[in-house]
This record gives structure tokens, C-alpha cells and sequence, in this order.
């Protein structure tokens, strides 16, 4: 087999001991430190799918020589079928990258990552200039590179090829800045994951510059270091295709007065775990999936008309918000709340909800807090948890019961109907001017109103 082709499938294949394993289900193949010797193995790979080159230091070929290859091993990389390769656990030095790069251009693949990686030194680009590759997805996580400030030249030479990219993750990599110019160069990328680093407020209005991202759908910062919402929504207001924003996992803070708008092409908004004691304002107006589960809310009182998904869990929530201000809801997460009832005068109102959600709260099990979850779950629409995480912890005589064995008579529950007539019979007596009958329809006149 051509030196070159071994070189390309196996950037990181020229280390001590190790082997390949390939698994046929998966069409996965995995190879270990691999070296000379053992080089064979990787033939085995060839029908996978997914090949990845684990552990190895690829410092000693930097002067390897690589020359152009020869037509019949352009027509064999032509025929793999390799979508995917991960180098993990391994030292790439950046200028061997930027000279066998290219080779990918007479592959099939579409998907590179990079994990537990560390690039060394400054690669020379050149080559790379007008060189387009099928790569469409690229990740990089938990990988030390030098900073990408200053490498605006890097870039250029690799822009006809980055501005076709479509997916880019760099996550987990103490990243602080993303310069200006490197979003202007992702002119099709529509997803763009930032996760775990260290982006604050002030890099992210740089970032998302004009004719940064131009078609930025899905953005996710989670657990960066980004506490200003309004900043966030400057600076992504000039992402005009943005649908999917994460921010998990920030410390976020309420602004005094927050005015900005946010794009209206966002469906999908996630604050979960963001240390929020209230909810923060504005919301992008047609959110369909909203997640805030995992803060401090004590109550949540909104309206978005388009919502679809609504996530609650893990909060400190004493009532169910309102269902009517959510007409297009079809699920709905509370576990793990303070909520003591779930009404069933909202539950019968529910027409899209197709998924509840309400474990571990303290419910009171006295009639109608029962009644209600009996009745979605009787109608399937209670998920997973139903019944053994539903546990009643008032009244005294049901504390420590599951909600589903608590007998709910016609009488105790329905309470409008079957007291109704009662009270009216009372009031008529009222009337009549009985003082002391008077006083007892006080006390019964309150369970009216309650239902
Ligand atoms: C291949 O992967 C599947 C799914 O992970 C696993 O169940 C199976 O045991 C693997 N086969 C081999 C030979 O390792
Ligand atoms: C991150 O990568 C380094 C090598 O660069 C490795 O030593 C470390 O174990 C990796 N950490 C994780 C969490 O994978
Ligand atoms: C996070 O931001 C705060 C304030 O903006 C700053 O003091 C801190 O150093 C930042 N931390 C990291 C890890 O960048
Ligand atoms: C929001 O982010 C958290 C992780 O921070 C994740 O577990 C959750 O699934 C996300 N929610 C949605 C609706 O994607
Ligand atoms: C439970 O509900 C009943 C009837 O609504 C009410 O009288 C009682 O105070 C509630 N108990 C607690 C602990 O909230």
C-alpha cells in the first residue's frame, strides 16, 4: 500500500505498540498507538464507516516526505467509504496537518474531530489556498492550540473549503475570543457549538459581528462564562436565521431594563441551570421549546402563544403556571417543585398536552391535588415516574402514600356539583331569617367558590 495513503488514514498510526479492532455492527474501527509493525491491521478498516486513531506523538514525521499522489491511490481513497475520523489522546504537530489536509480532498469524508488533542507549533497554510473538501462537519474538543487571535492569514487560505463548512464544535478548550474576521469566513455554517470554555460578555458582541455566521441556526454557549442576557441578545441580534440558542449552565443576571429584541426566527431557548430567581425579560416572542428548569423560579407568569415545550423541573415553584397562556403546549415539565396540586379545572383544558411531567413534589392529597393527576395519568398522558414518584405528603392521614392509591369519591372531589344544591337549599333558608342557619351556610359556602 502507498506510504501516502497509510499516512493519511493514519495520521496517528506510526506509534509504539497497538493494533485495530473493528466492530461490524457499529462500523466503527478503532486503532491503538499504532506503529510500524503492526501497520496491517489497519486494512481491516477499510470497510468502516467510522475509523478512529487513538493515542500516539506524531512530532517525529514532520519531514516525512510526502509527495503528490499517483492516480490509482486517488481512484482507491476515491472508493472508500469513511465518513468520519477521530484522532484522540494524540500530539499533532499543525504544520503535518496543513500538508496532508489536503489529501481529504479525494476522500468521502464528511466528518472530522479532534479529541483530547494538542496542536503544536504554527502549520503553513499555503497549500491549503482554493483547496475545497468534502468535510462538512468539524469538532475539536478538550484540544490546546495555539490562540486563535492573530491567525486572520490562516484563515484566508483555508476559506474556500471553511466557507462551505456546515457544523463547527469547539468545545471543552478554554477558549476566551472569537476573533471578528474567522465568523465572516463560515459563510454556510449552520451550527456552531461553543460549550465549556470560557467565553464572557465582552467577546461575545466581537464574535457575532456584521456578516459574522450569516446563516447561524443553532448556537450553543453553555457553561461558558456569559451572565449578561442583555448582552447576549445584542450581540445575536444580527444573526437573522438564528433558531436554537443555548445558554445553559451560565450565571445569568437580570438587567435593569433590557430592550433588545431578540431574533424572531428563535423556536428554541435554553436557560436551564442559569441561577434565574425570576423570569428574565424579554423572551423571543415565538419560542415553541423553552427550558428553565434547574433555577430559583418561584413562579412563572407568561404568555407565549406558540409554545410547544415547556421545561420547569427543579425549581421552586408553589402552583402550576397557568395552562391557558400556552394553547399550543403539548408538554410540560414540574418534577421536583414545591407544587401541592395540579387543578383539574386546567388539566381538563389541556387539548394539545400530550406530556406531563410532575414527580417528587409535595402534593396535598386531599381531593382535588389527587383528583387532577389521577386523571392525566387514567388518560396516558403522565410520563415516566407515574405512579411510584408521586407521593402525597398532606394531609396527615395520606403522608407518605402514592397519589394513585388515594380513593377519590365523587363526593370529596366534584365538589360543585354535589354541593351546589345544598348551598342553595341553605341560602333559601337564609332567607327566612334563621340567624343560626345563616352561620352554618357560611361555613358551607366556601367550597362553592373553591371548585
Ligand atoms: C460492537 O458494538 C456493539 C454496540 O456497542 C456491541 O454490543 C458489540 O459487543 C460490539 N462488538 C464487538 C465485537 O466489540
Ligand atoms: C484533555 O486532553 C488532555 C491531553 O491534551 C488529557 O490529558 C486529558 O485527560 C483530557 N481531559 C479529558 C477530560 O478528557
Ligand atoms: C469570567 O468573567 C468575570 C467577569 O466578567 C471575570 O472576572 C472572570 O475572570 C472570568 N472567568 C474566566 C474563567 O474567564
Ligand atoms: C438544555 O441544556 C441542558 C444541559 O445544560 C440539557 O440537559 C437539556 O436537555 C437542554 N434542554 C433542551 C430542551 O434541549
Ligand atoms: C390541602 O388542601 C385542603 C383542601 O384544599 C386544604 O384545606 C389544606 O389546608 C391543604 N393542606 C396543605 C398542607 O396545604
Amino acid at each position: 500500500m502507498n506510504v501516502a495513503v497509510l499516512l493519511l488514514l493514519g495520521l496517528g498510526l506510526l506509534e509504539a505498540e497497538g493494533r485495530c479492532f473493528f466492530n461490524r455492527t457499529q462500523e466503527h474501527c478503532v486503532c491503538y498507538n499504532l506503529s510500524q509493525e503492526n501497520l496491517g491491521s489497519i486494512i481491516q478498516c477499510l470497510p468502516a464507516s467510522v475509523v478512529e486513531f487513538s493515542g500516539g506523538d506524531l512530532e517525529r514525521y514532520i519531514a516525512f516526505p510526502i509527495s503528490d499522489l499517483d492516480p490509482s491511490t486517488i481512484e482507491m481513497l476515491g472508493s472508500l467509504v469513511i465518513k468520519k475520523i477521530i484522532f484522540s489522546d494524540l500530539l499533532v504537530p499543525e504544520i503535518l496537518l496543513a500538508r496532508v489536509l489536503r489529501f481529504f480532498s479525494y476522500t468521502n469524508v464528511e466528518e472530522l474531530v479532534f479529541e483530547s488533542c494538542i496542536f503544536e507549533g504554527r502549520g503553513n497554510w499555503d497549500e491549503m489556498a482554493g483547496q475545497h473538501l468534502p468535510i462538512l462537519s468539524l469538532h475539536f474538543h478538550n484540544v490546546t492550540s495555539a490562540p486563535l487571535t492573530g491567525r486572520e492569514w490562516d484563515f484566508s487560505r483555508l476559506r474556500r473549503w471553511l466557507e462551505t463548512l456546515q457544523e463547527l464544535a469547539v468545545t471543552g478548550s478554554h477558549v476566551t475570543s472569537l476573533p471578528c474576521d474567522i465568523g465572516r469566513v463560515f459563510r454556510a455554517l449552520h451550527s456552531l457549538d461553543m460549550a465549556q470554555n470560557s467565553l464572557g460578555d465582552e467577546s461575545l458582541m466581537p464574535a457575532f459581528c456584521k456578516g459574522a455566521f450569516p446563516q447561524l441556526q443553532v448556537l450553543s454557549l453553555q457553561r461558558n462564562n456569559v451572565t449578561s442576557y442583555h448582552s447576549v441578545c445584542k450581540s445575536v441580534q444580527l444573526l437573522p436565521e438564528l433558531q436554537h440558542l443555548d445558554l445553559s449552565q451560565n450565571k445569568l443576571m437580570a438587567d435593569p431594563s433590557s430592550s433588545c429584541q431578540w431574533p424572531v426566527s428563535l423556536r428554541i431557548f435554553n436557560l436551564s441551570d442559569t441561577g434565574l430567581n425570576e423570569v428574565l425579560t424579554p423572551l423571543p416572542p415565538s419560542l415553541e421549546v423553552l427550558d428553565m428548569s434547574c433555577n430559583h423560579l418561584h413562579a412563572v407568569d407568561i404568555s407565549l402563544s406558540s409554545l410547544k415545550k415547556l421545561f420547569l423541573s427543579q425549581n421552586m415553584l408553589q402552583a402550576v403556571p397557568s395552562i391557558r397562556n400556552y394553547p399550543m403546549l403539548d408538554t410540560l415539565q414540574l418534577d421536583n417543585n414545591l407544587i401541592t396540586e395540579l387543578p383539574w379545572d386546567e388539566v381538563k383544558l389541556l387539548g394539545h398536552l400530550q406530556d406531563v411531567a410532575a414527580a417528587g413534589n409535595p402534593y396535598n392529597c386531599s381531593c382535588s391535588g389527587a383528583g387532577g393527576l389521577q386523571a392525566l395519568a387514567g388518560m396516558g398522558h403522565l410520563g415516566q415516574g407515574w405512579p411510584q414518584n408521586y407521593m402525597c405528603h398532606s394531609p396527615p392521614r395520606y403522608q407518605g402514600r402514592l397519589v394513585k392509591d388515594v380513593p377519590v369519591s365523587v363526593l370529596q372531589c366534584n365538589s360543585a356539583a354535589v354541593i351546589a344544591p345544598v348551598c342553595i337549599a341553605f341560602a333559601l333558608l337564609g332567607m327566612a331569617g334563621a340567624i343560626y342557619l345563616v352561620r352554618s351556610r357560611s361555613r358551607l359556602v366556601r367550597p362553592c367558590h373553591r371548585v
